[in-house]
């Protein structure tokens, strides 16, 4: 019988890269989705989405290994190469797990999965990585930068704050459990996945979150109690707001809920829209707004900003924007972008080309912000951007749609590093203040 382990082993190579290209549902998906809806049903547990994760997140350090050790370029059959990847990190960062028991096991695995033929070869990799282990340990431990790969590397430089943050955020095994704020606006660093869904099952206004949109949300929070403090909306206090890219809509509920504690200090928007493009994305956060009774103060509408009129989609988008006002006090835009702040919780992208990702994101980005700016009120209305993002690149095309504006916010400058997704904001106003 096969032990918790091998299930665990056998669980994670399904998220794998060689077994998500020979499955067409899942290779159609990206990891994100099918981690999260795995999640949803149940089917990872803790253990095997560590596994998953930090498999991803080693793939630079797993290929350099492997190619030494191969003599042909390939495996046969190509799934090993899951495997092999998965139980590599296992063996870099497993604390508990025995060495010998981790290579057994995994080994027995090989065995069932790929054939018995399969079984000397990953004896005799995993063999090797163990003799190696602790040079590889030091290695990661003195420049956990070279897990970003080449092409980041180069892009970023070695020694960037970028860089280097990011490597040690992906080289740690994340702490168990996930954050989360409530409705008293108590954040929690890290809660049991258990209790977590314990506290949802009896109604409890709690939302998952990391550190750095946590952040985020306080920082928006504060600007808009001071700029509403230096000026005033109207005589009746009354404002707008409009979350233009808002699904699922952790952000919004976020700042929602710091602006209804301290309600003797301004008044929650008297109208507040939230917009997405994506149908699917758009039921998740109705979802949310009702779970947090929040659905009669926020309208949802089905929009998709930057949009060319011409463009097929767009009948949805002119009916959305017709039910919605033509002007706000403020606009959030947390901007579809190249997720390039949030490798260690989407460590897939890792592998990817980081100038396409940028340059693909580009012109929508640009086209959201063109749009979005020309739906501010008056001289005091303002323009929040963010990005999952700290790619310079990506960071200087986005300040250029902002008449050359730099950011003024980045998760990464004050927050603890553990958990921490790498925002970068913007504020922009329609008249710059005298
Ligand atoms: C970074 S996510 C937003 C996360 C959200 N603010 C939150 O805190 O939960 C970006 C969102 O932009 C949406 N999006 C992509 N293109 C869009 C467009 N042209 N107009 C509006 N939303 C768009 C995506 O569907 C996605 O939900």
């Amino acid at each position: 019988m096969a032990s918790n382990l091998q299930e665990s082993i056998k669980t994670a190579l399904e998220f794998m890269p060689e077994h998500r290209l020979h499955r067409k549902r899942t290779w159609a998906l990206t990891l994100d989705t099918l981690l999260d809806d795995a999640r949803s049903q149940k089917e990872v547990s803790a253990g095997t989405l560590d596994l998953i994760l930090m498999g991803y997140r080693y793939t630079h350090l797993f290929q350099r290994e492997l190619g030494e050790f191969l003599k042909k370029p390939n495996l046969e059959p190509r799934e090993l190469k899951d495997l092999f990847q998965v139980v590599f990190a296992a063996l870099l960062t497993r604390t508990k797990t025995p060495i010998s028991t981790l290579v057994s096991e995994a080994v027995e695995v090989a065995r069932w999965q790929f054939g018995a033929k399969t079984a000397g070869l990953s004896n005799a990799f995993f063999r090797g990585v163990t003799r190696r282990l602790e040079a590889l340990k030091d290695e990661v431990e003195l420049r956990p930068q070279i897990l970003l790969g080449p092409r980041l590397l180069q892009r970023w430089g070695e020694n960037s704050n970028a860089a280097k943050k990011t490597g040690q955020l992906i080289s740690l095994r994340p702490e168990g459990g996930l954050s989360a704020f409530d409705d008293k606006g108590q954040f929690f660093e890290s809660i049991s996945m258990l209790d977590f869904l314990a506290a949802k099952t009896r109604g409890e206004k709690i939302q998952a979150m990391d550190l750095g949109s946590w952040g985020f949300a306080k920082w928006c929070h504060g600007k808009i109690l001071k700029q509403h403090q230096k000026s005033p909306t109207n005589s009746s206090g009354a404002w707008s707001l409009l979350d233009a890219c808002a699904a699922p809509g952790g952000k919004l509920i976020a700042a929602l809920t710091l602006l209804n504690i301290d309600k003797n200090q301004l008044t929650l928007p008297e109208k507040v829209i939230a917009t997405d493009a994506k149908n699917s994305r758009l039921s998740l956060l109705r979802e949310n707004l009702e779970q947090w009774k929040l659905n009669e103060l926020v309208q949802v509408e089905a929009i998709s900003w930057g949009e060319a009129a011409s463009s097929p989609a767009s009948s949805q988008a002119i009916e959305g924007r017709g039910r919605i006002p033509e002007h706000f006090d403020w606009v959030i835009a947390d901007l579809p972008c190249s997720g390039l702040g949030t490798l260690h919780s989407r460590p897939d992208i890792i592998s990817e080309d980081p100038g396409k990702r940028v340059d693909e994101v580009k012109p929508l980005q640009a086209a959201i912000i063109q749009e979005l700016r020309q739906r501010l009120n008056d001289a005091n209305s303002i323009l929040i951007i963010s990005v999952c993002s700290v790619d310079p690149q990506e960071i200087a095309n986005i300040s250029a749609q902002l008449d050359g504006q730099s950011p003024e916010y980045s998760s990464w400058e004050n927050a603890d590093a553990k958990s921490c997704e790498g925002i970068t904001a913007w504020v922009f106003r329609k008249t710059k203040p005298q």
